[in-house]
């Protein structure tokens, strides 16, 4: 497995665990490390035996704390649009992903972490976590995406509420908002929790996963009517190797062998 510097990577059972390594700065975004990101999600995308993707952070106190704020504050009218473009395009790659993508969220969850984390596809989280976009307090907004999926996440109100006061959101709220799916008792319990629902969806037919996953995207793409984007892959779906074994499989009483194809 490829090295990087500021990403631990392990491929355990299909499954590639990123891990943000930066503890001593709490797991912030320098751009050497979202390069790294991006680099990572493509090696996963198109690696076969990467069939799922957790993301986490490393150590106790954080899963990411933000886009590292030295580097955010040397960031002019020029140099930042493209800056917030960068974040939003490796965000987005993670969101296209057809393969599932978790984040295992394992402490502070701020700004460029908290934008990280609803990027992916689910999210489980330890109950010492703190999620919040506090880029009001720094003169600035949430640039990787975050004013978007928050919104989608968890409602107009409550997005505009969290991202114009800047308060941070601690685990139950997060589960009573919808922005994190489960909660885990510890770190142990986060990781199984994860590797438990991955293996879950690793055992559905891929390439269907794959459509749930650009269907339920459809719904955020202004230009695009997703009514038809499903009704395109549900034939697309039918004409599968996975289709016709999942309903024989079905209808001669045993289990499935998907193959992805
Ligand atoms: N960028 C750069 N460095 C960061 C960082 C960030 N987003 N978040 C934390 N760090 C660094 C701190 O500067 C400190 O480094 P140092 O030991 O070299 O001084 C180290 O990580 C530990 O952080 P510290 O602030 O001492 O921990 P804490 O427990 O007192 O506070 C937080 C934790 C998360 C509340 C606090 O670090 C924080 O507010 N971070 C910024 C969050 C933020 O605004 N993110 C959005 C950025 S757009």
């Amino acid at each position: 497995m490829q090295k990087f510097e500021n990403l631990l990577l392990s491929l355990e059972d299909a499954i590639l665990t990123i891990t943000v390594n930066r503890p001593d700065k709490l797991n912030a975004l320098n751009s050497q490390t979202l390069d790294e990101i991006e680099e990572a999600i493509q090696l996963a995308v198109d690696n076969n035996d990467v069939k799922a993707m957790i993301i986490t952070g490393s150590g106790e106190k954080a899963f990411v704390a933000g886009a590292d704020i030295s580097e955010l504050a040397q960031l002019n009218e020029m140099t930042a649009r493209g800056f917030a473009e960068k974040g939003q395009e490796i965000f987005q790659s993670i969101e296209n992903s057809t393969k599932p993508v978790i984040a295992a969220v394992n402490g502070f969850a701020l700004g460029g972490g908290c934008e990280l984390a609803m990027a992916c596809h689910i999210r489980i989280a330890t109950k010492n976590v703190k999620f919040g976009q506090p880029e009001v307090n720094l003169g600035v907004i949430p640039g990787y995406g975050g004013t978007q999926r928050m919104t989608q996440l968890i409602g107009k109100s409550k997005a505009l509420e969290y991202m114009m006061t800047g308060d941070m959101i601690d685990v139950n709220e997060a589960y009573r908002l919808g922005l994190i799916n489960h909660i885990a008792e510890d770190h142990d319990d986060l990781m199984s929790k994860s590797k438990d629902i991955l293996a879950k969806i690793m055992n559905k037919a891929p390439l269907a996963v794959g459509m749930v996953i650009d269907c339920v995207n459809a719904v955020f793409r202004s230009d695009e009517n997703g009514y038809q984007t499903e009704a395109n892959s549900f034939s697309n779906c039918c004409k599968s190797k996975d289709f016709k074994e999942g309903t024989q499989a079905f209808l001669e009483k045993r289990k499935p062998e998907f193959t992805g194809e």
